[in-house]
């Protein structure tokens, strides 16, 4: 006897239909499962005859085959569990078929029969829901993301549980969806701890709403790591669509929250300097969203940027321009989006004693020289706003706090809303300055864009109408790369 069910396998982010068709016959006993499955799935197996086992039910005695349709596609992970044993057990005629029509199903099994939540169940749902199922049977614990989707998410704890429901002996209710209400502002640390540094927090400001890459220099202990990651607490919260977005990544991820699924708060994602290359940009055997993909929408923070893999870097090159992450595989190639800002931070030299007025530095022209040579003069280029920070004087740290995060975020929401309604546009004499100015700074066709874009910022959060040389003159002062390159 032949029963199908319906699931869904991920093809990066992007779901695709899968259909589960199970097939007993009279025969020696065995299980077999067909159709490109990885060694996840085909461990399904064992998952699944003892989880049939374990909610009192039958496993079909006989020979057993599964089939994972289309045959081409390749199925990863655990997720196919919850719908082979329901295959299974329609086609042992312990459920009636008819109760797996418009309905889809996704879900790990343990060995005791219980359901275990696994990664990309939102992209799954919203496979199911422009299928157009009737209903999503899923983990309980993953309920409240799938809902996000809006499809009627059906929350199971155990197999018993959903087979008692399908056979309609039991009632379960959808999970109530749940939109982004702007709630549940991080604690993020905030900028009220920074003393002085008026340019850096200035800085900060102007990459917050103009959504530009920061670097910070300067020698150790001048508040660099600090300022940085007070950067999140100033960019406004993420727009419905935007959460969605970013949700989708961090599930496939296996990163959401049970209870507060939908991330909507622009990430922010610090990773050691020891991260390999696959880790930042994302690919490796299981095709992950790298960290690049994970700070979509947020903010990327490189802290000792000098420290990171050079490959790791030169990585970044391709998402800081395109806004996503390709990678490819032998069965083709996935894309992630990737549009981040980029922060970071860097002593300027080895010995961290350059930029420092009481200290001496030490390197030689030559450790100085491989220093720098870590970062290339193009991923230089894209940083928009570089600064080396002076050390604190013993004054300004026993000065009063500094603007708190929250007056600075109000400013930044209302620039952006500038930049995205009525963006200034340059006057001729702002103009003329930047084209003087793109002639005696060497600047790249890529650098006098990046100038402009950041005069615009400044523009924008002054108030002003229109680009005026001023405010290119601003930006021009943060592009200084000369502390931080060889020449
Ligand atoms: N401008 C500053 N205002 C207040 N505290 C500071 C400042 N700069 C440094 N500190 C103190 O020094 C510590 C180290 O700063 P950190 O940001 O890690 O320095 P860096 O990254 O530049 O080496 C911080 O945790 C903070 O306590
Ligand atoms: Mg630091």
């Amino acid at each position: 006897m032949l029963a199908r069910a319906v699931t869904h396998a991920l093809v990066g982010l992007e779901p695709r239909r899968v259909d589960v068709e199970a097939h007993v016959r009279d025969g020696i006993p065995g299980f077999a499962i067909v159709g490109l499955a990885d060694r996840a799935c085909q461990e399904a197996r064992e998952r699944v005859r003892s989880g049939i086992s374990a909610a009192e039910l039958t496993f079909p005695p006989g020979r057993i085959t599964v089939n994972l349709a289309p045959a081409e596609l390749r199925k990863e992970g655990s997720g196919f569990d919850l719908p082979i044993a329901l295959a299974l057990l329609a086609a042992s005629q312990q459920l009636p078929r008819s109760a797996l029509e418009r309905t889809a199903a996704v879900g790990e099994l343990a060995l005791d029969g219980r359901l275990r939540r696994v990664g990309g169940i939102l992209a799954v749902a919203e496979g199911a829901r422009r299928l157009g199922v009737e209903r999503l049977l899923c983990p309980a614990e993953s309920a409240r993301e799938a809902a996000l989707a809006g499809v009627p998410a059906i929350p199971i704890r155990h197999l018993a549980e959903a087979v008692s429901y399908l056979r309609g002996e039991r009632e379960l209710q959808p999970e109530a969806p749940l939109t982004s209400d702007g709630n549940g502002r991080a604690v993020a640390p905030d900028l009220a701890d920074v003393r002085g540094q008026e340019r850096a927090r200035r800085a900060l400001e102007l990459a917050a709403a103009g959504g530009h890459n920061v670097l910070l220099g300067g020698p150790p202990g001048t508040g660099k790591t600090m300022l940085a990651r007070r950067l999140p607490g100033i960019l406004p919260a993420l727009d419905n669509d935007a959460a969605l977005e970013v949700t989708r990544i961090h599930s496939v991820a296996g990163l959401v929250d049970r209870e507060q699924p939908l991330v909507s708060l622009a990430p922010f994602r610090a990773p050691h300097h020891s991260a390999s290359t696959a880790a930042i940009v994302g690919g490796g055997p299981n095709l992950r969203p790298g960290e690049a993909s994970l700070a979509h929408r947020g903010v990327l923070l490189l802290d000792e940027l000098a420290e990171f893999q050079r490959p790791a870097l030169e990585a970044l090159r391709q998402p800081l321009e395109d806004g996503f992450v390709s990678v490819s595989r032998a069965a083709g190639r996935v894309v992630f989006p990737a549009r981040f800002m980029l922060a970071g931070t860097m002593n300027l030299c080895p010995c961290g004693g350059r930029g420092d007025p009481a200290a001496q530095c030490s390197c030689s022209a030559q450790r100085l020289a491989r220093y720098r040579d870590k970062l290339s003069r193009a991923l230089l280029d894209r940083f928009d706003l570089v600064l080396a920070m002076p050390r604190v004087r013993g004054e300004e740290l026993a000065a009063a706090a500094g603007e708190g995060s929250v007056a600075v975020a109000q400013r930044v929401a209302t620039a952006r809303e500038r930049l995205a309604t009525k963006p200034p546009a340059r006057d001729t004499e702002a103009d003329a300055l930047l084209r003087r100015a793109a002639d005696r700074l060497h600047l790249s066709g890529r650098g006098y864009a990046r100038v402009g874009r950041v005069a615009r910022t400044i523009a924008a959060l002054a108030g002003s109408e229109a680009v005026r040389s001023e405010h290119v003159a601003e930006a021009l002062s943060y592009r200084s790369p000369d502390e931080f390159a060889n020449v």
